[in-house]
């Protein structure tokens, strides 16, 4: 078969803040595929790159007192060792701040307004702070929700009622720099026509293509909408000084903004590794599968960056007669559900028409929740990679763990922290690691460490052969196992090696070695017993090698092996191959560990003097199309770091007061969405009566009804019912809430029971 040459990308990090467990949900997963197609003897390159520019870094860097080449220069480290800390294997790991990067985002820029004439300069009106003398994000701009008139709201939309607006509708704006009130003022600005019928008819083509995951299609189709209608509007792709980032050419003082040269950092990033290695960076680049010419006679002379000369660039090189087909190479993009947007238009329409090729295929994922809510600082759940390894636990669980549940959809997932200690604990260790224990030290000290002859003919009794037969790894197996990993389905990859792990402990415990061991003339049998354990332990290992690379090293040193390859999954040791000694090679996953993690977190939560909030995609609001893939949604815990000052207490009340409030126990029995209601949930709640109650709650914006559904939770039992729009409301449930985003319902501790009163 021939080698496939493939190059692979995860999204860039932004390098203002630190990676945490929802980013590794990307790059683990990306790792483990990568390693995957290198075993199976795949030409594959993985890069990535922090992503730099923007205003979040620009002022974040002038808040530590230094500049942003300084800031983005530790965070570079600090996420390198990161990566390194869980095993996520760049072959380069560079920045957007770079050259290369520059030079290529100079490059297309120059393509699409000159060649596909693409760009357009328009005059708008934007918010700007006087006292900062900067346009203002929207991200930036705070005020009052013109819809539920909470106060405090970004620019773009209401974190209490969900609602979508534009900054300029705001009451009340006020610019969370500097707390000024923003004026509104006329700037030039840049535009990437992506309403232009070229750019429509090309992405129509493209969602056709099989490139996205048929949710990703979906959603692409929402975007594009149907055929007569021009959805699309262009994009404002410049930003005015100061701004950190590349100036745009034959301008004064305008910059890219940071999502225009951000996937061109793939680009720059690859190059740098191709400079290092001498991989042929026009083969992953330039349009593929069909016939190109005369490239490199074509090639632009300068610098070093310079890129291929596509379908735009090498007009007229069609006449040249000694015509050749461009290698056919395949670029694959892992990003986020939530960056689909960027990826899905603007990226492959920059490309198309740069002369430039598209994405193979996009691979998106959903987002992580831990213990089925959205990471929190304050739940202790909001969890770096830093905090995670300082604890000294092991990356390979967490990575074990996220394959155990990725499936290659955009479905979310989560990290259930007991879950996740039962499932280190049975499969891993209780399952895997515990063939190798039971058997090895047989073979160490009975054998001098020599493995034996397991050819069928050879096996001393037929019982053995016929276990044998029965047990052992079938060919089959190892092809259904590698096309789970090629289609990212992880978790059906590891279901059929588990149940490989479980057939494996089956064949031990029914010749049990340990009892073989006692007995005399039994010697042979109890080396073929282990020699048979052994090899399947090594199948296993090989198989799970691109989820556990560090364990599956640290076998391959035990078993005296060169590393291995897929194919190696087919053979068996040598009869009188030497293994090295035994050592512990993974421990319990103790609880304890997990808990102190959690608390930790909890305490490392100081109260934040910074007058922004450190949120995501912090401009990149305006363009996001629909709240289902806002960056804001989704994710979780970004926005919980500032300080607030609790509401004063209200007046003084009497006991009988209280008591007039009958508050109890309920269990949320049901919880749905209610068809029209922007804000509400129908809840039924039982307290021990006969009937349940409907109750609706307001609480839509921050819960998914599935989740709510087997809590338990307070209700206000003895109010009026009230009669609402969508039905009669008996009751209330109790919610905390404050100054800063986020409502909390009640849980009362394990063991209450439905009906309890609370006094
Ligand atoms: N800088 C942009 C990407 C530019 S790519 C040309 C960005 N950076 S990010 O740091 O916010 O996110 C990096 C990747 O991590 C994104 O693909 C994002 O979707 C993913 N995740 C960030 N938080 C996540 C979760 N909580 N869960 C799953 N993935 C998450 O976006
Ligand atoms: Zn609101």
């Amino acid at each position: 078969m021939a080698t496939r040459k493939i190059l692979v990308t995860s999204a860039l990090p932004y390098a203002n803040g630190s990676i945490h467990l929802g980013h590794l949900v990307e790059y683990i997963q990306t790792d483990i595929w990568v390693r995957f197609q290198k075993m199976q003897g795949n030409e594959c390159h993985y890069v990535c790159a922090d992503d730099t520019h923007g205003t979040p870094i620009m002022l974040r860097a002038e808040k530590e007192g230094i500049t942003p080449e300084q800031l983005i220069d530790r965070v570079w480290h600090e996420h390198k060792a990161d990566f390194d800390g869980f095993h996520v294997e760049f072959d380069h790991y560079g920045s957007t701040n770079s050259d290369e990067t520059r030079e290529f985002a100079e490059q297309i820029y120059l393509r699409l307004r000159d060649d596909a004439r693409l760009i357009e300069k328009r005059s708008i009106e934007q918010f700007y702070d006087p006292v900062k003398q900067m346009f203002l994000p929207d991200r930036f701009i705070k005020g009052e929700c013109p819809k539920c008139h909470a106060k405090d709201q970004y620019g773009d939309n209401c974190e209490a009622c969900g609602a979508t607006y534009a900054p300029t509708e705001l009451i009340n704006p006020y610019s969370a720099v500097s707390g000024a009130q923003p004026e509104r003022r006329n700037s030039d600005h840049y535009f990437f026509k992506l309403s232009d019928p070229r750019c429509q008819e090309f992405l129509r083509k493209w969602t056709r293509s099989e490139t996205l995951q048929p949710e990703a299609a979906n959603k692409m189709q929402e975007w594009l909408g149907s055929e007569s209608e021009n959805k699309l509007s262009d994009w404002d792709i410049s930003r005015d000084a100061p701004y950190f980032g590349f100036s745009i050419p034959g301008t004064e003082d305008k910059y890219f903004y940071v999502w225009l040269d951000a996937p061109v950092g793939y680009m720059g990033s690859f190059k740098q590794l191709c400079n290092k290695t001498g991989i042929n960076f026009d083969e992953y680049w330039l349009p593929q599968s069909q016939p190109e010419s005369g490239m490199d006679a074509r090639r632009q002379e300068g610098g070093d960056a310079d890129i291929p000369v596509g379908r735009l660039g090498a007009a007229g090189a069609a006449d040249n007669a000694d015509a050749t087909s461009v290698a056919v190479t395949e670029l694959y993009h892992f990003i986020g559900k939530d960056i689909l947007y960027f990826h899905a238009l603007f990226w492959p329409a920059m490309l198309q028409h740069a002369g430039l090729r598209t994405p193979t295929k996009l691979f998106a994922h959903g987002f992580l929740t831990v213990n089925g809510e959205k990471m929190s600082k304050s739940r202790g759940t909001f969890i770096t990679a830093g905090s995670y390894l300082k604890q000294g636990l092991n990356p390979e669980y967490l990575r074990y763990y996220y394959a155990a549940k990725l499936n290659g959809t955009m479905e979310d997932l989560d990290l259930s922290l007991d879950d996740f200690v039962a499932k280190v604990n049975s499969d891993l260790i209780g399952k895997y690691i515990n063939i190798a224990s039971r058997c090895a030290g047989f073979i160490n000290k009975r054998f001098d460490g020599k493995l034996t002859n397991i050819h069928v003919d050879k096996l001393v009794s037929a019982q053995l052969q016929t276990d044998l037969g029965y047990y052992k790894l079938k060919p089959s197996h190892i092809t259904e196992v590698a096309d789970a990993y090629e289609k990212r389905d992880f978790s059906k990859a590891l279901r059929e090696i588990m149940a490989f792990a479980d057939s494996v402990n089956q064949f031990v415990d029914k010749h049990k070695p340990w009892a073989i061991a006692k007995e005399t003339g039994r010697e042979e049998e109890l080396h073929q017993v282990c020699t048979l354990a052994l090899n399947m332990f090594r199948q296993l290992t090989i198989l799970l090698k691109p989820v556990l690379p560090e364990l599956a090293n640290n076998v391959e040193t035990f078993l005296n092996t060169p590393p291995f390859t897929w194919e190696d999954a087919l053979t068996t040791l040598p009869a009188g191959h030497r293994i090295n000694e035994y050592k512990h090679l993974a421990t319990r996953l103790d609880p304890k560990l997990i808990e102190a993690m959690v608390t930790a977190n909890q305490e490392s939560l100081k109260p934040m003097t910074e007058s922004h909030s450190p949120t995501r995609h912090a401009e990149a609001q305006q363009h996001a199309p629909s709240p289902q893939s806002s960056p804001a949604s989704g994710r979780g815990g970004e926005r919980e770091s500032q300080s607030s000052i609790p509401a004063p207490i209200a007046e003084t009340i009497s006991i009988d007061d209280f008591s007039k409030v009958d508050l109890r126990v309920a269990k949320i029995v049901n919880a749905e969405h209610v068809e029209g209601a922007e804000k509400l949930l129908k809840l039924t709640l039982d307290i021990g009566e006969e009937q349940p109650r409907t109750v609706f709650a307001g609480i839509k914006s921050v819960y998914d009804p599935e989740k709510l559904k087997g809590r338990m939770t307070v209700m206000v039992a003895n109010l009026a019912p009230r009669k609402m729009k969508f039905g009669l409301s008996e009751g209330m449930v109790l919610a905390a809430s404050g100054d800063t985003p986020g409502l909390f319902i009640l849980s009362p501790d394990e063991g209450a029971q439905p009906g309890m009163r609370i006094k």
